[in-house]
């Protein structure tokens, strides 16, 4: 049996109470609604903690392994503090023959770190992950649910050049989930 939400020091918003509640609405199961609810919980804590994990096994009827199986497969899901930004680059064949490796090379030399790696700052962290799905519009980088293409070094720059003045770059497609 779960733990109680209570017993623990997770707490979310009202707004996000209430925004979870909005999602279970358009389901027709409660399960299904499992993935949109992470999201709703990341966007406020920036990561899934233990105590949403129970959160969410109580919240829509499921196990903890269930929850857990999700939160896991996914690379963008996380159940660690993350950094600001997680700049996870597309190191698969095909973006790699458009260039990827110097894209990351290039993320390696601006930010100071390797992959794998967080900035000392905390602004970002550098992943590798596995085909993101837009082969043809290849090297790219997915920074949560936002999708950048066509990947140069000059591209990144302008990139990094927004989040200097705190903006979040704009992003050939965002993935947003239905809510
Ligand atoms: S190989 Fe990079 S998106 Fe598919």
């Amino acid at each position: 049996m779960s733990k109680s939400v209570e017993q623990t020091d997770f707490k979310l918003s009202a707004e996000t109470s209430a925004k979870i509640d909005a999602i279970i609405e358009q389901y027709p199961t409660k399960s299904s609604a499992l993935m949109p609810c992470i999201w709703a919980i990341t966007d406020e804590l920036n990561h899934v903690p233990a105590g949403g994990v129970d959160f969410l096994v109580e919240k829509l009827e499921l196990t903890p392994a269930k929850v857990h199986e999700v939160l896991s497969f996914y690379t963008m899901y996380r159940t660690e503090p993350q950094a600001d930004n997680v700049l996870q680059v597309c190191h698969n064949i095909s973006c790699h023959i458009m260039g990827a490796r110097g894209v990351i090379a290039h993320l390696e030399k601006k930010l100071g770190v390797r992959m794998g790696e967080n900035t000392p700052d905390g602004k970002f962290r550098l992943e590798g992950a596995e085909c993101l799905g837009a082969c043809g519009h290849g090297p790219v980088l997915q920074l949560g649910k936002h999708l950048y293409e066509n990947l140069t070094p000059e591209k990144v720059d302008g990139m990094l050049e927004d989040f200097k003045r705190g903006e979040v770059p704009r992003a050939d497609t965002d993935r947003e989930v239905e809510e």
